[in-house]
C-alpha cells in the first residue's frame, strides 16, 4: 500500500520517516542510475510513435494512489529518454542546458523544508542566502552596489520585469507613446515580454544588423530620431551579449553611449553569453556589459543550473523596488535593511530559487565555474577551426563566445534553396548518428547550421565526435548532390 494508514485515516497525508526514506532511496537510485547512463544515451531520444504515446498518456485524475516504483519505472525507462537529451554531453543544439547535481539536492531541500521566502521576515537567513547569490552575480558582472536583482523562472521573465521597470520609470502612465528598440537578431522573447509589459508590437522597432549579425548603431540612431520627430518617446534599447542564432555580441559600448545620450534605458540580454563575463580573461569579449542599466542572466544556461533559473540585475535597484513594492495589512511591514524578494519582484508566495545557486556555488566554488566556462569557449574555438576546414563548409560566424554558425555550399548546390536544404539535412543527419545533437536557424534568407558549446558535461572528446560526424555527413551530402 502506498500509505500505511490509508485504510483507516485517508485524510492523513503525512508519511512515516521509514516511508519517506524508502521513497527517497528509490528516487535517488533511479536518478543516479539515469545520470550514470547519460553518456550511453543517444543525443536525441527515440521519437518513433511519440504522438501515439502522448495520446495514450491522457487520463482522468487518479482516484486512488499508486505505488511509487510503478510511477518511476515508465518515467525513467520510457518518458524521460524520449526527449532531447539536453543534459547530455553531446547536446550542442539551441543553447545547452545542464542541470548540476548539487542544484537538484538544493531543490529537494527547498521543497521539503518548504519555507516561505516571499518576505524577509518569514525566513530571514534563507532570504539572505538568496541575496548573497544575487550579489555574487552583481560582482561578476561588475555592476555597482546600488544594484538589486531578482531570480526569475528564466530569461523571458527577466526581460518582462526589465521592460516593466524601464517603462514605469521613463514613461509613467503614458505607455502608448513609448518606443523600444531591438535588432533583427534579438531573442523573440523580448517582443513577447514587451507586449506583456504593455508595449504593443507596433511600438517595437527592429533594427538591421551588420555582416556579423550585430545591431547597426547608425540604423538605431536614425530610428530613435525618426520616432522623436514623430512625437513618440523612445525609452528602451536592447543589446544582446551573444545572440541565439549566431552568437553575435552587439556593440554594447556604442549602444550604451547612444542610450546615455538619448536618455534610453539600455538592457543587455546576457541570457546565453552573460556568464562568460565571470571569467576575467574573457571580459574583453563583452566590452561595455557592466554599463547596462539592466541585465538578463540565465543561470540555467551559463551556470549549468536546472531549468527554471533566470536572473535580472537592475543598476538602479530602487527603480526595481518602485515597480514591485507594495504593502498589505495582513503582512509584516516592509523593512529596508535586508533584501526582500516580494519588494523586488512580482511573486509573493514563491519557491526558493536562490538555494540551488547558493548551494551549488558554495559546493564547487567560483574557480571551478570559471574553468568550466573558459573550457567551453576554448572548445568552441577549436571546433570552429576544424569545421571550417571541412570541404563545402562556409563559416557564417566564428565564435564570439562559444557558438558558431555555418552553411554548406558546392557547385552542385547552386541555389540558396539547395544550400539551405543541404544545411538543414546536415544538422538532422549528424543528430541521427546519436553522438551529438545540432540545430540550425533561419537567419534572413539563409538557413545556418550552428554549434553551441555550453553543457558542463561537454568535453574535448564530444567536440571531436562533432567534427567527425559533420565531416562524414557533409561529405556524403555533397557526393549525393554531385551525383544528381
Ligand atoms: C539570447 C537569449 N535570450 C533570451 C532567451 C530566453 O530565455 P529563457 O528561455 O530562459 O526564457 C534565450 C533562450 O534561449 C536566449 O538564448
Amino acid at each position: 500500500m502506498p500509505h500505511e494508514n490509508a485504510q483507516d485515516d485517508i485524510a492523513n497525508l503525512e508519511l512515516s520517516p521509514a516511508e519517506m526514506r524508502a521513497m527517497g532511496d528509490a528516487v535517488m537510485a533511479r536518478a543516479v542510475a539515469h545520470l550514470a547512463a547519460l553518456p550511453a544515451m543517444p543525443s536525441r531520444g527515440d521519437y518513433t510513435g511519440i504522438e501515439a504515446l502522448c495520446r495514450s498518456l491522457r487520463e482522468p485524475a487518479p482516484e486512488q494512489g499508486s505505488e511509487l516504483p510503478s510511477l518511476l519505472e515508465p518515467l525513467f525507462e520510457d518518458w524521460i529518454p524520449r526527449s532531447f537529451n539536453a543534459p547530455g554531453a553531446g547536446y550542442l543544439a539551441y543553447i545547452p542546458g545542464g542541470g548540476v547535481f548539487p542544484a537538484a539536492l538544493a531543490d529537494f531541500i527547498a521543497d521539503t523544508s518548504n519555507r516561505f521566502t516571499g518576505v524577509w521576515q518569514a525566513a530571514p537567513a534563507l532570504v539572505q542566502l538568496e541575496a548573497n547569490a544575487l550579489d555574487w552575480l552583481r560582482d561578476w558582472m561588475q555592476f555597482p552596489t546600488t544594484t538589486r536583482g531578482l531570480f526569475t523562472t528564466g530569461g523571458s521573465m527577466a526581460m518582462f520585469n526589465a521592460i516593466a521597470c524601464a517603462r514605469e520609470k521613463l514613461l509613467g502612465d503614458d505607455i502608448r507613446s513609448g518606443t523600444l528598440y531591438v535588432s533583427s537578431q534579438t531573442h523573440h522573447c523580448v517582443t513577447k515580454a514587451a507586449k506583456l509589459a504593455g508595449i504593443a508590437h507596433d511600438r517595437v522597432r527592429v533594427i538591421a544588423v551588420d555582416g556579423q549579425f550585430r545591431m547597426r548603431i547608425n540604423a538605431l540612431a536614425k530610428a530613435v530620431a525618426a520616432d522623436r520627430a514623430a512625437g513618440l518617446r523612445p525609452f528602451m534599447v536592447f543589446s544582446t551579449a551573444g545572440t541565439t542564432n549566431t552568437g553575435a555580441v552587439d556593440p554594447i559600448d556604442a549602444i550604451a553611449d547612444l542610450a546615455a545620450d538619448q536618455g534610453l534605458w539600455h538592457h543587455v540580454d546576457g541570457a546565453y553569453g552573460g556568464f562568460f563575463h565571470m571569467v576575467p580573461g574573457l571580459r574583453p569579449l563583452l566590452p561595455g556589459l557592466p554599463r547596462a542599466d539592466s541585465l538578463t542572466l540565465d543561470p540555467h544556461k551559463g551556470l549549468f543550473m536546472p531549468y527554471g533559473t533566470g536572473a535580472l540585475l537592475v543598476r538602479d535597484g530602487e527603480a526595481l523596488r518602485a515597480l514591485h513594492s507594495s504593502t498589505a495589512g495582513y503582512l509584516p511591514q516592509n523593512q529596508n535593511e535586508f533584501y526582500d524578494p516580494a519588494q523586488y519582484g512580482p511573486d509573493l508566495s514563491r519557491g526558493f530559487p536562490g538555494l540551488r545557486i547558493w548551494l551549488t556555488l558554495k559546493y564547487y566554488g567560483a574557480a571551478r565555474y570559471r574553468a568550466a566556462l573558459a573550457e567551453k569557449r576554448e572548445l568552441a574555438v577549436w571546433t570552429a577551426e576544424q569545421v571550417a576546414l571541412i570541404p563545402g563548409v562556409v563559416m557564417d560566424a566564428m565564435p564570439q563566445l562559444s557558438l558558431f554558425a555555418f552553411h554548406l555550399e558546392s557547385p552542385a548546390l547552386a541555389t540558396l534553396e539547395a544550400q539551405n536544404a543541404a544545411t538543414q539535412a546536415l544538422m538532422e543527419r549528424v543528430t541521427r548518428r546519436g553522438r551529438v545533437m545540432l540545430s540550425g536557424a533561419q537567419v534572413g534568407e539563409r538557413y545556418v547550421g550552428r554549434v553551441c558549446v555550453l553543457g558542463f558535461r561537454t568535453r574535448r572528446a564530444h567536440m571531436q565526435a562533432c567534427v567527425e560526424d559533420l565531416a562524414a555527413e557533409a561529405g556524403q551530402l555533397l557526393a549525393e548532390a554531385a551525383s544528381h
